[in-house]
């Protein structure tokens, strides 16, 4: 269970001089060339209305200056945890290429333009999904999500499939970026961007 890790060259603060989004962008689009499994999944932690933290999967459906944006209900219980204390710290666990990043960050909803873009664009089965399921919320059993999908893909038959009112986007907006690459002898390299300050340092790993 011990990976030493060294393949790629070591990441170093001047490649962040001129802010997060560029290396972001490019440790995305590696993680993609590397033919890793879902390279846009990335683990989302809120805090409930107690305190706890809770965390789940969920995928970046947009990565850019204003920061990341996945798609999800809005009576789902991130959700909630997200109007309660709407801040939100998502990773993306690249481990097969020994990378990880980080965001930290005020959560807002996105426009309805943008989610109504982004629900256009999914296939019909994922659309008529997201009404389907009041995301959780407990089920009796299997059969009733299965007759619930049938039902509205009877209700929309022949029509486009309208945004259900409780799904939309939501925008991470960062805070600190923090880059992590594997090195040899657990020297690993972590590297954070405060994007208030644009400052930028290295961490001990
Ligand atoms: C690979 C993967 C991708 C997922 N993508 C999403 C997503 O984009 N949006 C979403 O709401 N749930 C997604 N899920 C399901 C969530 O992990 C989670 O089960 C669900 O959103 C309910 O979370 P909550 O009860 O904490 O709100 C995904 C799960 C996996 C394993």
């Amino acid at each position: 269970m011990r990976v030493d890790y060294a393949e790629d060259a070591d990441l170093e603060v001047e490649r962040l001089a001129d802010g997060w989004l560029a290396v972001a962008r490019e440790w995305l689009s590696d993680a993609v060339s590397a033919d890793i499994p879902e390279p846009n999944a990335l683990v989302l932690a809120t805090v409930d209305a107690a305190g706890h933290p809770a965390s789940r999967t969920v995928l970046c459906k947009g990565l850019d200056s204003d920061g990341v944006v996945f798609y999800t209900n809005y009576g789902s219980d991130k959700a909630l945890h997200l109007k309660h204390t709407p801040y939100a710290s998502v990773t993306f666990p690249w481990i097969g290429i020994a990378r990880q990043l980080t965001i930290r960050g005020a959560a807002e909803k996105v426009s309805e333009e943008t989610t109504a873009e982004y629900f256009a664009s999914r296939p019909r089965g994922s659309q008529l999904g997201a009404w389907a399921s009041q995301q959780s919320r407990p089920v009796g059993a299997r059969a009733d999500l299965e007759q619930a999908l049938e039902d509205v893909t009877k209700r929309f038959d022949g029509q486009d499939v309208p945004v259900p009112p409780n799904w939309g986007g939501f925008l991470v907006r960062p805070d600190t970026v923090e880059f992590w690459q594997g090195r040899t002898s657990r020297l690993h390299n972590r590297i954070r961007f405060t994007v208030a300050t644009s400052t930028v340092e290295r961490l001990q790993p």
